[in-house]
Protein backbone atom coordinates (compact mmCIF):
# COMPACT_ATOMS: atom_id res chain seq x y z
CA UNK A 1 0.00 0.00 0.00
CA UNK A 2 1.48 3.65 -1.27
CA UNK A 3 2.34 4.96 2.23
CA UNK A 4 4.19 8.70 2.84
CA UNK A 5 6.30 8.37 5.99
CA UNK A 6 6.67 11.62 7.54
CA UNK A 7 9.63 12.86 10.10
CA UNK A 8 11.71 10.24 8.59
CA UNK A 9 15.03 9.64 10.18
CA UNK A 10 17.75 7.65 8.51
CA UNK A 11 17.60 5.27 11.30
CA UNK A 12 13.59 5.09 9.89
CA UNK A 13 14.22 4.89 6.75
CA UNK A 14 16.61 1.95 6.92
CA UNK A 15 14.78 -0.20 9.56
CA UNK A 16 11.71 0.29 7.69
CA UNK A 17 12.65 -0.71 4.29
CA UNK A 18 14.61 -3.70 6.03
CA UNK A 19 11.59 -5.05 7.80
CA UNK A 20 9.40 -3.98 4.42
CA UNK A 21 11.44 -6.27 2.38
CA UNK A 22 9.49 -9.29 2.28
CA UNK A 23 5.86 -7.67 2.82
CA UNK A 24 6.36 -5.10 -0.14
CA UNK A 25 4.37 -1.68 0.90
CA UNK A 26 5.38 1.42 -0.97
CA UNK A 27 6.82 3.38 1.16
CA UNK A 28 7.79 7.41 0.66
CA UNK A 29 9.93 8.33 2.83
CA UNK A 30 9.95 12.23 4.02
CA UNK A 31 11.85 14.03 6.66
CA UNK A 32 10.07 16.89 7.12
CA UNK A 33 6.89 17.21 9.79
CA UNK A 34 3.54 16.58 8.82
CA UNK A 35 1.93 19.84 8.46
CA UNK A 36 -0.74 21.84 6.28
CA UNK A 37 2.63 23.00 4.76
CA UNK A 38 3.28 19.10 3.70
CA UNK A 39 0.37 17.45 3.80
CA UNK A 40 0.32 17.73 -0.50
CA UNK A 41 3.43 15.36 -0.55
CA UNK A 42 0.92 12.58 0.57
CA UNK A 43 -1.07 12.86 -2.16
CA UNK A 44 -1.86 9.90 -3.61
CA UNK A 45 -1.21 7.77 -0.32
CA UNK A 46 -3.47 5.90 0.94
CA UNK A 47 -2.13 5.59 4.22
CA UNK A 48 0.58 8.12 6.45
CA UNK A 49 2.79 6.98 8.90
CA UNK A 50 3.86 9.94 11.51
CA UNK A 51 5.26 10.48 14.83
CA UNK A 52 4.90 12.30 17.87
CA UNK A 53 5.68 15.77 16.46
CA UNK A 54 4.11 15.47 13.52
CA UNK A 55 0.62 18.04 13.56
CA UNK A 56 -2.16 15.48 12.65
CA UNK A 57 -4.93 17.96 13.31
CA UNK A 58 -8.34 18.61 12.01
CA UNK A 59 -7.15 20.85 9.48
CA UNK A 60 -4.08 18.31 7.83
CA UNK A 61 -6.52 15.17 8.36
CA UNK A 62 -9.27 17.19 6.08
CA UNK A 63 -7.00 17.19 3.45
CA UNK A 64 -5.49 13.91 3.75
CA UNK A 65 -9.11 12.67 3.57
CA UNK A 66 -9.47 14.93 0.07
CA UNK A 67 -6.61 13.47 -1.16
CA UNK A 68 -7.70 10.03 -0.32
CA UNK A 69 -5.31 9.04 2.52
CA UNK A 70 -7.99 6.22 4.86
CA UNK A 71 -5.64 5.13 7.21
CA UNK A 72 -2.96 6.99 9.78
CA UNK A 73 -0.49 4.70 11.48
CA UNK A 74 1.74 6.41 14.52
CA UNK A 75 4.96 5.28 15.18
CA UNK A 76 4.47 5.89 18.80
CA UNK A 77 1.69 4.52 21.95
CA UNK A 78 0.97 8.37 22.43
CA UNK A 79 -0.92 9.64 20.31
CA UNK A 80 -1.98 13.34 21.81
CA UNK A 81 -0.49 15.14 18.08
CA UNK A 82 -3.80 13.41 16.68
CA UNK A 83 -7.22 14.75 16.22
CA UNK A 84 -9.12 11.49 16.85
CA UNK A 85 -12.64 13.11 17.37
CA UNK A 86 -11.90 14.54 13.84
CA UNK A 87 -10.12 11.65 11.85
CA UNK A 88 -13.32 9.65 13.42
CA UNK A 89 -15.50 12.37 11.67
CA UNK A 90 -13.62 12.08 8.06
CA UNK A 91 -13.80 8.32 8.03
CA UNK A 92 -9.98 8.03 8.91
CA UNK A 93 -8.82 4.79 11.01
CA UNK A 94 -6.08 5.56 13.44
CA UNK A 95 -3.44 3.08 14.53
CA UNK A 96 -0.42 3.29 17.05
CA UNK A 97 1.93 0.93 18.43
CA UNK A 98 0.50 0.07 22.31
CA UNK A 99 2.87 -3.08 22.47
CA UNK A 100 6.70 -2.24 22.55
CA UNK A 101 9.16 -2.34 24.82
CA UNK A 102 8.43 -0.77 27.93
CA UNK A 103 11.46 -1.52 29.29
CA UNK A 104 13.16 1.07 26.74
CA UNK A 105 11.68 4.42 28.73
CA UNK A 106 10.95 2.45 31.90
CA UNK A 107 15.23 2.35 31.86
CA UNK A 108 15.68 5.99 30.56
CA UNK A 109 13.95 7.05 33.26
CA UNK A 110 16.19 5.85 35.64
CA UNK A 111 19.10 6.51 33.74
CA UNK A 112 17.59 10.20 33.87
CA UNK A 113 17.25 10.25 37.48
CA UNK A 114 20.28 8.27 38.82
CA UNK A 115 22.19 11.19 36.14
CA UNK A 116 20.42 14.44 37.80
CA UNK A 117 20.54 13.03 41.19
CA UNK A 118 23.93 12.08 41.07
CA UNK A 119 25.59 15.06 38.51
CA UNK A 120 27.04 12.57 36.05
CA UNK A 121 27.30 14.71 32.86
CA UNK A 122 28.22 17.27 34.73
CA UNK A 123 30.84 15.27 35.94
CA UNK A 124 31.83 13.69 32.88
CA UNK A 125 32.22 17.55 30.87
CA UNK A 126 34.59 18.44 34.13
CA UNK A 127 37.50 15.15 34.05
CA UNK A 128 37.13 15.45 30.10
CA UNK A 129 38.51 19.42 30.94
CA UNK A 130 40.85 17.45 33.57
CA UNK A 131 38.91 18.92 36.44
CA UNK A 132 38.92 16.00 38.86
CA UNK A 133 37.14 17.91 41.80
CA UNK A 134 34.33 16.81 43.38
CA UNK A 135 33.00 19.71 44.46
CA UNK A 136 29.02 20.50 43.11
CA UNK A 137 28.52 16.96 42.46
CA UNK A 138 26.97 15.08 46.08
CA UNK A 139 24.05 13.23 45.46
CA UNK A 140 21.47 11.62 47.73
CA UNK A 141 21.10 8.09 48.07
CA UNK A 142 17.67 6.44 46.55
CA UNK A 143 17.77 3.77 48.54
CA UNK A 144 14.83 4.64 51.44
CA UNK A 145 13.53 7.32 49.19
CA UNK A 146 10.08 7.86 47.89
CA UNK A 147 9.21 7.65 44.45
CA UNK A 148 6.12 8.80 43.50
CA UNK A 149 4.44 7.53 39.82
CA UNK A 150 1.92 8.94 38.04
CA UNK A 151 0.62 7.23 35.66
CA UNK A 152 1.16 3.57 36.39
CA UNK A 153 0.48 1.49 33.49
CA UNK A 154 3.05 -0.40 31.54
CA UNK A 155 5.82 1.85 31.67
CA UNK A 156 5.24 3.16 35.13
CA UNK A 157 5.07 -0.29 36.59
CA UNK A 158 8.22 -1.21 35.28
CA UNK A 159 9.43 2.08 36.57
CA UNK A 160 8.48 1.31 40.02
CA UNK A 161 9.26 -2.12 40.35
CA UNK A 162 13.16 -0.91 39.67
CA UNK A 163 12.45 1.79 41.97
CA UNK A 164 11.63 -0.48 44.50
CA UNK A 165 14.66 -2.66 43.79
CA UNK A 166 16.75 0.13 44.74
CA UNK A 167 14.94 -0.22 47.78
CA UNK A 168 12.39 3.07 47.87
CA UNK A 169 8.83 3.21 48.73
CA UNK A 170 6.89 3.54 45.84
CA UNK A 171 3.50 5.37 45.46
CA UNK A 172 1.45 5.57 42.46
CA UNK A 173 -1.55 8.16 41.08
CA UNK A 174 -3.31 7.05 38.21
CA UNK A 175 -7.29 7.40 37.25
CA UNK A 176 -7.50 3.62 36.65
CA UNK A 177 -5.30 1.85 39.75
CA UNK A 178 -3.39 -1.58 38.80
CA UNK A 179 -3.32 -4.83 40.46
CA UNK A 180 -0.32 -5.01 39.48
CA UNK A 181 1.35 -1.68 41.03
CA UNK A 182 -0.05 -2.92 44.18
CA UNK A 183 1.24 -6.10 44.04
CA UNK A 184 4.95 -4.59 43.86
CA UNK A 185 3.86 -2.72 47.08
CA UNK A 186 3.29 0.35 45.47
CA UNK A 187 0.48 2.54 47.38
CA UNK A 188 -2.18 4.75 45.35
CA UNK A 189 -2.51 8.26 46.76
CA UNK A 190 -4.64 11.15 45.47
CA UNK A 191 -2.47 13.75 43.68
CA UNK A 192 -1.47 15.77 46.56
CA UNK A 193 -0.35 13.51 48.85
CA UNK A 194 1.91 11.92 46.42
CA UNK A 195 3.62 15.02 45.50
CA UNK A 196 3.85 16.04 49.09
CA UNK A 197 5.15 12.67 50.43
CA UNK A 198 7.71 11.95 47.27
CA UNK A 199 11.50 12.77 47.21
CA UNK A 200 11.25 11.89 43.19
CA UNK A 201 8.31 12.38 41.12
CA UNK A 202 8.31 10.59 37.55
CA UNK A 203 5.70 11.12 35.06
CA UNK A 204 4.16 8.06 32.92
CA UNK A 205 0.78 8.89 32.30
CA UNK A 206 -0.34 9.97 28.86
CA UNK A 207 -1.38 13.75 27.56
CA UNK A 208 -4.77 14.62 27.80
CA UNK A 209 -6.74 17.14 28.59
CA UNK A 210 -6.98 16.05 32.06
CA UNK A 211 -3.75 15.77 32.73
CA UNK A 212 -2.31 18.90 30.83
CA UNK A 213 0.26 20.39 32.76
CA UNK A 214 -0.52 18.03 35.83
CA UNK A 215 2.50 19.66 37.51
CA UNK A 216 2.11 23.12 37.35
CA UNK A 217 2.46 25.85 40.04
CA UNK A 218 -0.30 24.11 42.13
CA UNK A 219 1.22 20.62 42.29
CA UNK A 220 5.24 22.23 42.04
CA UNK A 221 4.38 23.77 45.24
CA UNK A 222 3.17 20.65 47.35
CA UNK A 223 6.02 19.18 46.82
CA UNK A 224 9.02 18.31 49.16
CA UNK A 225 11.11 20.70 49.07
CA UNK A 226 14.42 20.12 46.72
CA UNK A 227 12.45 16.91 45.22
CA UNK A 228 13.40 15.59 42.13
CA UNK A 229 11.19 15.80 38.35
CA UNK A 230 11.93 12.97 35.63
CA UNK A 231 9.36 13.67 32.30
CA UNK A 232 9.55 10.98 29.87
CA UNK A 233 6.32 10.75 28.47
CA UNK A 234 4.88 14.22 27.37
CA UNK A 235 6.24 17.98 27.24
CA UNK A 236 2.65 19.24 27.84
CA UNK A 237 2.09 17.34 31.29
CA UNK A 238 4.44 20.08 33.14
CA UNK A 239 4.18 24.02 33.15
CA UNK A 240 7.90 24.49 31.84
CA UNK A 241 7.52 27.86 33.40
CA UNK A 242 6.32 27.12 36.60
CA UNK A 243 9.34 24.30 36.42
CA UNK A 244 11.55 27.17 35.83
CA UNK A 245 10.35 29.15 38.97
CA UNK A 246 10.39 26.25 41.09
CA UNK A 247 14.17 25.66 40.10
CA UNK A 248 15.14 29.36 41.02
CA UNK A 249 13.52 28.88 44.51
CA UNK A 250 15.38 25.48 45.07
CA UNK A 251 11.45 23.94 45.66
CA UNK A 252 12.14 21.84 42.60
CA UNK A 253 16.28 20.19 43.44
CA UNK A 254 16.20 18.75 40.05
CA UNK A 255 14.32 18.30 37.06
CA UNK A 256 15.49 15.60 33.93
CA UNK A 257 13.52 15.51 30.90
CA UNK A 258 13.10 13.40 27.67
CA UNK A 259 9.98 15.85 26.41
CA UNK A 260 9.07 19.14 25.91
CA UNK A 261 6.42 20.91 25.57
CA UNK A 262 7.42 23.11 22.88
CA UNK A 263 10.05 20.31 21.80
CA UNK A 264 7.94 19.99 18.14
CA UNK A 265 9.92 22.88 16.60
CA UNK A 266 13.50 21.61 18.46
CA UNK A 267 13.73 17.94 18.69
CA UNK A 268 14.78 15.49 16.25
CA UNK A 269 16.98 17.58 14.49
CA UNK A 270 21.14 19.21 14.85
CA UNK A 271 20.54 22.54 15.62
CA UNK A 272 24.04 23.11 17.06
CA UNK A 273 25.03 25.66 13.98
CA UNK A 274 21.84 28.00 14.31
CA UNK A 275 20.63 30.22 17.18
CA UNK A 276 17.86 28.58 19.13
CA UNK A 277 15.13 31.21 19.68
CA UNK A 278 13.44 29.26 22.36
CA UNK A 279 14.42 31.13 25.47
CA UNK A 280 12.52 28.66 27.84
CA UNK A 281 14.38 25.74 27.03
CA UNK A 282 18.05 27.54 26.78
CA UNK A 283 17.74 28.81 30.15
CA UNK A 284 16.50 25.21 31.63
CA UNK A 285 19.93 24.02 30.28
CA UNK A 286 21.85 26.38 31.41
CA UNK A 287 21.12 25.41 35.43
CA UNK A 288 23.27 23.07 36.62
CA UNK A 289 20.98 20.61 38.09
CA UNK A 290 18.34 20.22 34.74
CA UNK A 291 19.06 17.67 32.32
CA UNK A 292 17.07 17.85 28.84
CA UNK A 293 17.17 14.70 26.19
CA UNK A 294 15.40 15.47 22.93
CA UNK A 295 12.77 12.29 23.49
CA UNK A 296 15.07 9.43 22.92
CA UNK A 297 13.47 7.39 25.90
CA UNK A 298 12.46 4.61 23.14
CA UNK A 299 15.26 4.60 21.17
CA UNK A 300 16.23 1.20 21.92
CA UNK A 301 17.26 -1.79 19.47
CA UNK A 302 14.13 -3.94 20.67
CA UNK A 303 11.53 -0.72 20.89
CA UNK A 304 12.13 0.48 17.42
CA UNK A 305 12.14 -3.17 16.10
CA UNK A 306 9.11 -3.60 17.65
CA UNK A 307 7.52 0.08 16.41
CA UNK A 308 8.64 -1.02 12.56
CA UNK A 309 6.66 -4.19 12.82
CA UNK A 310 3.76 -3.28 14.40
CA UNK A 311 3.54 -0.80 11.79
CA UNK A 312 3.98 -2.80 8.75
CA UNK A 313 1.44 -5.09 10.41
CA UNK A 314 -1.03 -2.33 10.53
CA UNK A 315 -0.57 -1.16 7.05
CA UNK A 316 -1.56 -5.15 5.89
CA UNK A 317 -4.04 -5.57 7.76
CA UNK A 318 -5.87 -2.38 6.69
CA UNK A 319 -5.06 -3.69 3.08
CA UNK A 320 -6.46 -6.79 3.49
CA UNK A 321 -9.49 -5.22 5.29
CA UNK A 322 -8.58 -7.45 8.24
CA UNK A 323 -9.28 -6.15 12.11
CA UNK A 324 -6.85 -3.27 13.18
CA UNK A 325 -5.87 -4.62 16.39
CA UNK A 326 -3.73 -1.01 17.31
CA UNK A 327 -6.64 0.83 16.69
CA UNK A 328 -6.70 3.97 18.96
CA UNK A 329 -8.88 3.75 22.11
CA UNK A 330 -12.42 4.62 20.80
CA UNK A 331 -14.33 6.70 23.83
P1 LIG B 1 -0.17 2.91 29.40
O1 LIG B 1 -1.45 3.22 28.68
O2 LIG B 1 0.18 1.50 29.66
O3 LIG B 1 -0.16 3.67 30.81
C1 LIG B 1 -0.65 4.98 31.01
C2 LIG B 1 -1.23 5.04 32.42
O4 LIG B 1 -1.64 6.39 32.66
C3 LIG B 1 -2.47 4.15 32.61
O5 LIG B 1 -2.33 3.35 33.77
C4 LIG B 1 -3.61 5.14 32.72
O6 LIG B 1 -4.66 4.67 33.54
C5 LIG B 1 -2.89 6.33 33.35
N1 LIG B 1 -3.66 7.56 33.25
C6 LIG B 1 -4.50 7.94 32.26
N2 LIG B 1 -5.05 9.13 32.58
C7 LIG B 1 -4.55 9.49 33.78
C8 LIG B 1 -4.76 10.61 34.64
N3 LIG B 1 -5.63 11.58 34.31
N4 LIG B 1 -4.07 10.66 35.80
C9 LIG B 1 -3.22 9.67 36.14
N5 LIG B 1 -2.99 8.57 35.38
C10 LIG B 1 -3.65 8.49 34.21
O7 LIG B 1 0.94 3.67 28.58
P2 LIG B 1 2.52 3.41 28.59
O8 LIG B 1 2.88 2.47 27.50
O9 LIG B 1 2.96 3.11 29.98
O10 LIG B 1 3.06 4.86 28.15
C11 LIG B 1 2.88 5.98 28.99
C12 LIG B 1 3.27 7.25 28.25
O11 LIG B 1 4.66 7.26 28.01
C13 LIG B 1 2.65 7.39 26.84
O12 LIG B 1 1.34 7.94 26.91
C14 LIG B 1 3.59 8.34 26.18
O13 LIG B 1 3.15 9.67 26.37
C15 LIG B 1 4.91 8.13 26.93
N6 LIG B 1 5.98 7.56 26.09
C16 LIG B 1 7.15 8.26 25.92
C17 LIG B 1 8.17 7.74 25.14
C18 LIG B 1 9.50 8.44 24.97
O14 LIG B 1 10.29 8.04 24.10
N7 LIG B 1 9.83 9.46 25.75
C19 LIG B 1 7.98 6.49 24.42
C20 LIG B 1 6.75 5.79 24.73
C21 LIG B 1 5.77 6.33 25.50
Amino acid sequence: MKTAVFSTRRYDQTLLQQANREIGHELVFVQDRLTVDTVALAAGCKAVCVFVNDAVDAEVLTRLAAQGTLLVATRSTGFNHIDAEAARRLGIEVVRVTDYSPYSVAEFAVGLLLAVNRKIVRASVRTRDGNFELDGLMGVDLHGKTVGVIGTGKIGTIFARIMAGFGCTVLGHDAYPKAEFEDLGGRYLPLPALMAQSDVISLHCPLTEQTRHIVDAGSLAQLKRGAILVNTSRGGLVDTEAATQALKTGQLGGLAIDVYEQEASLFFQDLSSTVIHDDVIQRLVSFPNVIVTGHQAFFTVEAIGQIMATTLESLSAFERGEPLVNRIPQD
